[in-house]
């Protein structure tokens, strides 16, 4: 057993950070926040009424009829938009391609980031993204960074997807990676960085469960 304490975790797009952080957090029986999906849920909610990422005052009119809510599925954390299970939907190449652009919005960061503060008041959760380390949870009891090779996080990453997205060849998903390096860094509103007091965790020569246990060690060492 730890005490109540939030887990922040941020890196680069495929790096294993999804799959350490909702393992880690059943690890510690923690909750476990995925705030890229939230992103992704604004995107494909902004997809489907055909507002683009350069119409300010219409999503400004939407932005609040946005209802996003994680529910367990057999198990398993879910995503779900205005009632609707959107798990699968917001995983597709469609949105990865366009997700950036909409995440770098400020109006839409500041509305999810308030209500990923509200997630985290009770603590005892894994939260993951760019800017939890550096904007949602600055005073996180543990903040950690994690990151691996381009091309090897390119390669994880295809073999995810080629069974769903048969079309897509692995110079797509090393394009679309490093486009989303880019522009996670580059935005002008909470840019990817390494927060000060950050433990920097290299993925690339690392299996899941030794990052796993990376963390967890890190973690009962210092909060047990
Ligand atoms: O982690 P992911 O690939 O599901 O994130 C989807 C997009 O959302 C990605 O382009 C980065 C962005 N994002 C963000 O800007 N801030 C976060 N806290 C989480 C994700």
């Amino acid at each position: 057993m730890i005490k109540d304490i939030i887990i922040a975790i941020d890196g680069h797009s495929g790096c294993g950070k999804s799959t350490t952080s909702k393992l880690v957090a059943e690890h510690f029986k923690y909750n476990y926040l995925d705030s890229g999906a939230m992103y992704r849920s604004v995107a494909l909610y902004l997809l489907r009424k055909n507002i683009n990422y350069l119409e300010i005052e219409k999503i400004r009119e939407e932005i609040n009829n946005i209802k996003i809510e994680f529910k367990y599925v057999d198990g398993i954390q879910n995503t779900f938009l205005n009632d609707e299970n959107v798990e699968d939907e917001i995983r597709r190449e469609n949105i990865s391609k366009v997700v950036s652009k909409y995440s770098s919005i400020p109006l839409i960061r500041k509305h999810l980031v308030s209500l990923q503060k509200e997630l985290g008041k009770r603590k005892q959760i894994v939260v993951e993204g760019r800017d939890i380390t550096t904007v949602v949870f600055p005073d996180a009891e543990i903040k950690i960074f994690m990151t691996a090779e381009i091309e090897t996080r390119a390669k994880r990453r295809f073999e995810d997807i080629k069974f769903n997205n048969p079309d897509v060849t692995f110079s797509d998903v090393l394009l679309n990676l490093k486009e989303r390096d880019d522009k996670d860094t580059s935005r002008s509103d909470s840019p990817l960085r390494i927060a000060e007091g950050s433990e920097i965790i290299d993925t690339t020569h690392l299996e899941i469960d030794e990052q796993v246990k990376k963390i967890t060690d890190l973690i009962e060492k210092r909060f047990s």
